[in-house]
């Protein structure tokens, strides 16, 4: 692959309209993320670091095998697996120590017209993964700036109380893997091919109450939070508008980013939420989305192909996607799974 330096952001390719493709970002020079030494001089500061860590920002050229071993054991997430999948999120560095860039992930999350869910895309990827597999096996070495690892069992993202669907030990590096049994779980409340929000909220409810481990620390805590949840995320939109023109405060977007991302770790069932609140994100203009009493509910066939078969829905990358769909539905999500929580005792 072509060393090309420098990292302008390049354009987007305009996405085709052929069903369930991912804009096509593998077209694009596989130029390397931002800040990985962007400009001449850098260049070779870009080379002295690839030397001195061995860890490259190049796409890699993975086998169908090898790739379908990041989706299944490390890429334990039903859109960054199939972003990986179906190509939209080249692959960078190595099968063994994945990597990938936080702009394209970004630009995933922002097709569709007036969608700004990138940014938050941004957050989990800067805030949860920005350690990759050191020589110890362990995720203990920073990635290269602008990329983030896609190796998530054993990342800081990864967490107790999640569902067991994609993976069998968050704590656990590589041990993804698809659970029918756990998928079957969350959908055991449809109706008419349907999930409602509020019952993937008791679905979280049921994954922290049968994990020891998880940490839950209850309504209280949880009202502060999301009230802080609230402002955050409109400061994140506001860093993004910044970002994009150009006039953004690298430390203020990045304390905005950890402190946002310290909150989605402080309590395991807001950050089940808040990865359920990106699902109903995506979902949320889907014609396959219906209102059922007052609120959302998704398609089942719909989260089989992000879950099961790592294919993107057709036509997802024109629905609008929304940082404030995001908010109010983590926020819809926490209090569904509270009040489970309540009904079963659990406080
Ligand atoms: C629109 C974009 C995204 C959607 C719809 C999405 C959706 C989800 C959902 C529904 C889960 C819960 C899976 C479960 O509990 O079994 C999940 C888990 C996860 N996602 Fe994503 N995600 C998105 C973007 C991202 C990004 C950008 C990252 C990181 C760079 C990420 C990292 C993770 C990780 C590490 C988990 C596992 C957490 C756990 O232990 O439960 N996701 N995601």
């Amino acid at each position: 692959m072509p060393r090309i330096s420098g990292p302008a952001t390049p354009a987007v390719a305009t996405p085709r309209h052929d069903t369930a493709r991912t804009p096509d970002t593998s077209s694009q020079p596989a130029s390397k993320p931002a800040g990985w030494g962007a400009g001449a001089s850098s260049t070779s500061a870009a080379e002295r670091r690839e030397k001195a860590t061995g860890v490259s920002t190049n796409v890699a050229q993975l086998s169908d095998v090898q790739k379908e071993a990041v989706v299944q054991k490390k890429a334990t997430c039903p859109f960054i697996g199939t972003a990986v999948q179906s190509g939209g999120l080249p692959v960078r560095n190595s099968a063994d120590k994945p990597l990938a860039s936080i702009d394209d992930v970004a630009r995933l999350g922002n097709t569709g017209p007036n969608s700004d869910l990138g940014e938050v895309l941004r957050l989990f990827a800067k805030g949860n993964h920005a350690q990759m597999m050191g020589m110890g096996g362990k995720l203990d070495m920073p990635v290269p700036p602008g990329t983030f690892s896609l190796d998530f069992p054993g990342s800081q993202g990864s967490h107790a109380g999640d569902s067991g669907i994609l993976q069998s030990d968050p704590r656990a590096p590589n041990s993804g893997r698809f659970s029918d049994e756990a998928f079957a779980r969350l959908i055991a409340g449809a109706k008419d091919g349907r999930v409602k929000r509020s019952d993937i909220g008791k679905f979280i409810a049921h994954n922290v109450m049968n994990d020891p481990r998880a940490n839950a620390p209850g309504l209280k805590t949880a009202g502060l939070l999301i009230r802080d949840f609230a402002k955050l995320t409109g400061e994140v939109v506001e860093q993004g508008a910044r970002k994009a023109t150009g006039n953004s405060n690298p430390v203020e977007s990045r304390q905005v980013y950890e402190k946002l991302t310290r909150l989605l770790g402080e309590d395991n069932l807001i950050g089940s939420a808040g990865e359920f609140g990106l699902m109903a994100a995506l979902l949320a203009n889907s014609p396959n989305t219906r209102q059922v009493g007052g609120e959302p509910a998704y398609s089942v066939a719909e989260l089989t192909m992000m879950f099961k078969e790592k294919k993107f829905p057709p036509g997802w990358e024109s629905w609008t996607k929304s940082s404030h769909d995001w908010a109010s539905s983590t926020l819809a999500l926490t209090v569904a799974a509270e009040k489970e929580l309540i009904k079963e005792k659990y406080f």
